[in-house]
């Protein structure tokens, strides 16, 4: 199989190609730093020399359509497309520039709609593919702070509940993934090395777990997918009664909000 993973260059990303890797599929990274792009290539290609890398900042529509026509034309469609790429700030949303809340959504949502519709002709002409949206806990409810961040990701999570239903005629199946958190790179950003410790941060998933998650979504043909699984019954609980869960919720939220504030404050 063909498996082109946006954000391939580290963290989930990265280690999903691993695992493609280890298995014998061929795998494209999409990246936007070139160079880190390159050195995660030449780690990756230890393990097997069927890996390219094609830089895109996906948050760039004609980037985009320059990376789909080269992939189409250098490697062929995509059997399973990875829409992983994204980043996000620990402010809340007033903190952010508009700027910055465009390029949270521009790259978090956008990019994934951007090269979702430009690989989709060829899949649907083949009547055959995989996409796999890698959103996040912060899709199914709000987390603060980062409004923005959590918008993109629901939009990822509305985006993939119908979508699913308009490709099934074509046999082109999506998945949608919500991991937990992930030690990454993704915590690199100041805003975050900033931040004081939080009793709630301290459990993270393996990324191995995240990596297993998401091919065994696509080998079984599962729709949803949380990581860890433990957290999808929470959520599934808090979602069937807000009002009750939002109380604790609430108040937690409002307080790491008021937290990043006083933070920006200091700094
Ligand atoms: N880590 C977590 O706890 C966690 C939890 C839930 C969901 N997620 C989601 O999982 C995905 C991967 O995150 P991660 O934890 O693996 O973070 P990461 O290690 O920081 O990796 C992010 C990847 O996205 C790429 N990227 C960022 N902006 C891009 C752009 N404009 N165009 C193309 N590529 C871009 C980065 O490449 P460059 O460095 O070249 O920009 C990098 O390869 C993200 O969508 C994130 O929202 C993460």
């Amino acid at each position: 199989m063909m498996i082109l993973i946006t954000g391939g260059s580290s963290g989930i990303g990265k280690d999903l190609a691993r695992a493609y890797l280890t298995r014998g599929d061929r795998v494209v990274l999409v990246a936007d730093n070139k160079e880190k792009l390159e050195t995660a290539r030449a780690g990756l290609a230890r393990i097997s020399p069927r890996v390219d890398c094609v830089v895109c900042d996906v948050s760039d529509a004609a980037a985009v359509r320059g990376m789909v026509a080269s992939v189409l034309s250098g490697y062929g469609c995509p059997d399973v497309l990875v829409n992983n790429a994204g980043f996000a700030v620990y402010r809340s949303f007033e903190q952010s520039s508009p700027e910055e809340i465009e390029r949270l959504i521009g790259v978090n949502f956008l990019g994934a709609v951007r090269c979702i519709h430009g690989f989709l002709p060829a899949m649907m002409a083949r009547r055959a593919g995989h996409i796999v949206n890698v959103a996040s806990v912060a899709g199914l409810m709000p987390i603060t702070p980062c409004a923005a961040y959590g918008a993109a990701k629901h939009g990822m999570v509305g985006l993939s509940e119908t979508l699913r239903f308009e490709l099934r005629d074509f046999d082109i199946k999506v998945h949608l993934v919500c991991p937990g958190r992930v030690e990454t790179s993704f915590f690199d950003h100041e805003t975050f090395r900033r931040r004081p410790r939080r009793p709630e941060t301290e459990k993270t998933t393996p990324i191995e777990k995240v990596s297993q998650g998401i091919m065994d979504a696509v080998e079984k043909g599962r729709f949803f997918t949380v990581i860890p699984r433990t957290l999808g019954w929470a959520i599934r609980l808090r979602n069937w009664c807000p009002s009750l869960f939002d109380v604790w919720l609430g108040w937690l939220l409002a307080k790491r909000t008021r937290e990043a504030r006083s933070m920006a404050e200091k700094s």
